[in-house]
């Protein structure tokens, strides 16, 4: 493994600029400012809450991983957001109705401060969506549209440095076009207004083209692209995607390594979901719902490698579905029916049954998403962060390798990326205390 590389401090203030202003958003905004008062706690957050241990088990170092390595502070991030509908943060989180009145009243006067800047949007690609606060021109006026805002954003707001994390509505299936294999193709593209640039495309461009780190909290191709891909290379911009691993897919992703880990075969997977927020009537279009499945679906082919195990998960019929349901706003309910079996086949059942709330879950995922991505930009990392697939369901790696989704493995390989960043020895656990070492200190 290389030296440890030098990191920038994180001096001033650190811009957090989010394309998409609702639910997942606004809840996230909130959040921060809530514990900046005094009057939340960034309950599942890794960066704030989390500890890493070093060196040997016997010298008893565990400090918090915010005091481990230099990320910014809660106090110097600001905000800012690109939303087709132009209410501020507060409407729009009393819209998407997942804080209470009483957490509303404690940080409304923060949150009525983020107007959203017109949007780069196009109902093509959103087909359940009409905004009125949208940019025109061609594509590349588009691109150049929200550069112009980046700037002015880091100006007016006296930023060091910026972030951009896209929490807008889940676009319309794509599949990798000739428009997205060089930067040169996409560059002509944008002129061209070529249908196969999306808008989160033009967001991802505009963000790496400003040296500015992005990450995708949606399962859309977006920066996934070798064009984009190369680009971020070749600016030395870390990026990261793509949809946040909350709700039904994280507790997959938790139950699904304890299984393989005990040679227990799985017949059946079935997962089902009741939501009734924005993302949900998003998602109720077929084409949105594809791109949603195609992300969700992947994931325990990849943790149980049937290849390796085809007796155990050979015949493995898995299903999702997601059902737009508004009664239930965004207190999503998630049902699974896992068909498991054990020694000389007999069947088990395992029924599952989460009530859960999606952006409470995504919230913390976005800020530490923000402040990783900016220590990976300081310490000089860039292109695909794959340390950072904890965080999602359908991770970016390089073409040649495969997306790893279990979620200890995961967080093994971010913890020893701080430890390598800080030049700590990575716990690789090859001691004798193999076990109690992974499922104690990983
Ligand atoms: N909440 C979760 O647990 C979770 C998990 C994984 C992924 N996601 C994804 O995160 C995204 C946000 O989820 P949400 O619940 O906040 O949805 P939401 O519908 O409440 O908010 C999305 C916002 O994006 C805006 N938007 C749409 N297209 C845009 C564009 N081109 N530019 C700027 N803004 C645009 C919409 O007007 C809306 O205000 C969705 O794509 C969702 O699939 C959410």
């Amino acid at each position: 493994m290389s030296d440890k590389p030098e990191i920038n401090k994180p001096t001033g203030k650190l811009g957090v600029l989010l394309p998409g202003l609702g639910a997942v958003a606004t809840t996230f905004i909130a959040g921060v400012e809530a514990v900046r008062r005094g009057v939340g706690a960034p309950i599942g957050s890794l960066t704030q809450m989390g500890t890493i241990r070093l060196g040997k088990r016997t010298e008893s170092r565990m400090p918090l991983i915010k005091d481990f390595a230099p990320l910014a502070g809660l106090d110097d991030l600001v905000f800012g957001a690109w939303d087709p509908i132009p209410d501020d943060g507060l409407d729009s989180a009393r819209t998407c109705g997942v804080l209470s009145d009483a957490h509303l009243r404690q940080v409304g006067d923060f949150l009525g401060g983020i107007k959203p800047m017109p949007a780069v949007f196009s109902s093509d690609y959103v087909k359940k969506l009409e905004g009125t606060n949208v940019k025109k021109g061609s594509k590349k006026e588009l691109a150049e549209g929200l550069r112009e805002d980046i700037r002015r954003f880091k100006k007016e707001n006296e930023c060091d440095r910026l972030v951009m994390i896209w929490c807008a509505s889940t676009e319309v299936f794509m599949k990798p076009a000739e428009v997205h294999e060089t930067i040169a193709k996409f560059e002509r593209g944008l002129e061209t207004n070529d249908p196969g640039i999306a808008p989160s495309m033009i967001y991802a461009y505009a963000s790496i083209m400003e040296g500015v780190p992005f990450a995708n909290g949606a399962p859309n191709l977006t920066a996934d692209i070798p064009a984009l891909r190369e680009l971020a290379q070749e600016k030395r911009v870390p990026i990261g995607g793509k949809d946040f691993k909350t709700g039904q897919t994280l507790m997959k992703t938790i139950l699904a390594p304890g299984f393989k880990a005990r040679m227990l075969g799985l017949q059946g997977w079935f997962s089902t979901n009741i939501l009734g927020n924005r993302d949900g009537e998003v998602l109720d279009d077929p084409e949105s719902f594809k791109t949603k499945e195609e992300s969700k679906l992947g994931v325990l082919e990849y943790i149980l490698q049937p290849k390796l195990y085809p007796q155990l998960y050979g015949d493995l019929y898995h299903k999702v579905r997601i059902n737009y349901y508004p009664p239930r706003g965004d207190n999503k309910e998630g049902w699974d029916n896992i068909d498991i079996f054990g020694w000389l086949g007999y069947p088990m059942q395992i029924k599952i049954d989460f009530l859960c709330r999606d952006s409470i879950l995504a919230a913390p995922i976005v800020l530490d998403l923000a402040l990783f991505l900016d220590l990976a930009q300081r310490a000089g990392m860039s292109g695909i962060q794959e340390w950072l697939s904890f965080y999602f369901k359908s991770p970016m790696t390089a073409p040649e390798l495969y997306p790893e989704h279990d979620l200890f493995i995961q967080l093994t390989k971010l913890k020893n990326t701080l430890r390598w960043l800080m030049g700590e020895t990575p716990i690789t656990h090859l001691g004798t205390e193999y076990y109690e070492d992974y499922y104690r200190d990983v």
